[in-house]
């Protein structure tokens, strides 16, 4: 830690909250450089969806190694690459009745956001995007102009003149539509806000503090884009690939967005690898447009190949649905156990959140739960939320081990400030 703390910038967090030097892992397990095992309840922020060190991905990933396989090919055509698109096109799309071409942007999800954002200006020649309170998109120039929390963003003093802020679902309470006030906002031409050419929305917001959008807000907020001529851009870099039982996250409320992106969980083994994909007839790209040195991360397009074998049928979906209602079962029995917490449970799928108040009980949670060998994060505007993104692949017993290591470290904090 002390060549860490010498060395890297201040801007580094993770080895912050959790202060250890970690060595190896597997599926859901860390272990440290003395040999301590934690259980992973972050998976690399959504990045690990199928676990560490996947067995099954990491004997692909040597036999193309030992093969001397293409490793870096700009955006060449490779035997990585169209396997890849091949299992895409047949495991994924076709059974969802989606018929998108492939964009392979820059390596990390904010490169997706960006192509996404740039893309739907071009198809729409219109500058305005409209993005969500509480969305988080990433931290390059475009991605954090749409990404809604000042912390990450008010000090970089960048142009948002080309954004508006509307409010998600349930952002006033439930009882609030905010459907008809978008509509409202969009259909005023004395409103202030312009038509944009997308509007870009995540449906479970990850960053954000957990919130999840209902399937009916999700198809108000398509039918505003059909009837308006807008584009509608669903980020699934941190809830797609499984993350809410479905591979797309926007699949069960039977919305059809214009474009998607998607990166984290795709390469299924944490290596870098974003894609954004769209419908065919947006596809006004000319070559090279829109390049980058590392667009055709091959090692990790054999991974992500590997991966999508996960979904050639519905059991791995079925697996992830019910540890996810073992999650949520034990999460609303802490919410009664202790009122103190005045806790909220949110999630869907295998992605959940637990709200609580004051936000310091959060951070005190968090910071007992590692000290109990449990790594989570927290999310949300004031870091109020204990967010929860276990490998989907994780075992029962694993899962209830960290649950009750979690209860315990409740009962700890609460203890500690009677
Ligand atoms: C929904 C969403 N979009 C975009 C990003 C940015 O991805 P990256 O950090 O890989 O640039 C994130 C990262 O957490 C995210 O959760």
């Amino acid at each position: 830690m002390e060549t860490i703390r010498r060395m890297e910038s201040n801007v580094r967090s993770y080895s912050r909250s959790f202060p250890v030097v970690f060595e190896r892992s597997k599926n859901s397990f860390l272990f440290d450089n003395k040999g301590k095992r934690y259980i992973d309840f972050f998976a690399g922020a959504g990045t690990l969806n199928y676990g560490h060190n996947n067995e099954m991905m990491k004997e692909k990933i040597i036999d193309y190694l030992k093969n001397d396989g293409i490793i870096h090919g700009l955006d060449m055509a490779t035997v990585a690459k169209t396997n890849l698109l091949n299992k895409l096109e047949n495991i994924i799309f076709k059974p969802r009745n989606l018929d998108y071409k492939v964009q392979f942007t820059g390596p990390t999800g904010t490169n997706a956001v960006e192509a996404a954002l740039k893309l739907a200006r071009m198809i729409k020649k219109r500058s305005n995007i409209i993005s969500f309170t509480n969305g988080y998109h990433g931290l390059t120039m475009g991605s954090m102009s749409v990404t809604a929390n000042a912390y990450y963003r008010d000090q970089a003093f960048i142009d948002r003149s080309d954004v508006s802020f509307l409010p998600f679902d349930g952002y006033f309470g439930k009882d609030t539509d905010t459907v008809t006030y978008i509509r409202r906002f969009l259909e005023d031409n004395s409103s202030g806000v312009e038509i944009p050419s997308a509007m870009i929305v995540e449906t479970v917001q990850g960053e954000g503090g957990i919130h999840v959008a209902s399937d009916e807000w999700l198809r108000g907020i398509e039918a505003i884009c059909r009837e308006l001529d807008i584009l509608l851009i669903i980020d699934d870099i941190q809830v797609g690939n499984g993350r809410t039982g479905y591979f797309f996250s926007f699949e069960k409320s039977g919305v059809k967005p214009d474009i998607v992106t998607l990166s984290k969980s795709f390469a299924g083994y944490g290596l870098p690898l974003s894609v954004v994909l769209f419908k065919r007839d947006l596809d006004i790209w000319k070559p090279g447009q829109h390049t980058g040195t590392f667009r055709g991360n091959n090692l990790a397009f054999v991974s992500a190949a590997a991966a999508l074998d996960y979904w050639k049928d519905d059991s791995f979906s079925k697996e992830i649905f019910r540890k996810g209602k073992i999650m949520e079962a034990r999460l609303e029995n802490i919410k009664g156990k202790y009122p103190e917490l005045n806790a909220e449970v949110r999630g869907r799928g295998f992605v959940y959140g637990l709200a609580v108040s004051p936000a310091e009980q959060a951070k005190k949670i968090a910071k007992e739960c590692f000290k109990n060998k449990l790594i989570l994060e927290l999310a949300g505007a004031d870091n109020d939320v204990i967010k929860f993104l276990a490998p989907l692949t994780i075992t029962d017993e694993v899962l209830t081990e960290g649950l009750n290591i979690l209860e315990k470290s409740i009962d700890n904090v609460l203890k500690d400030s009677k």
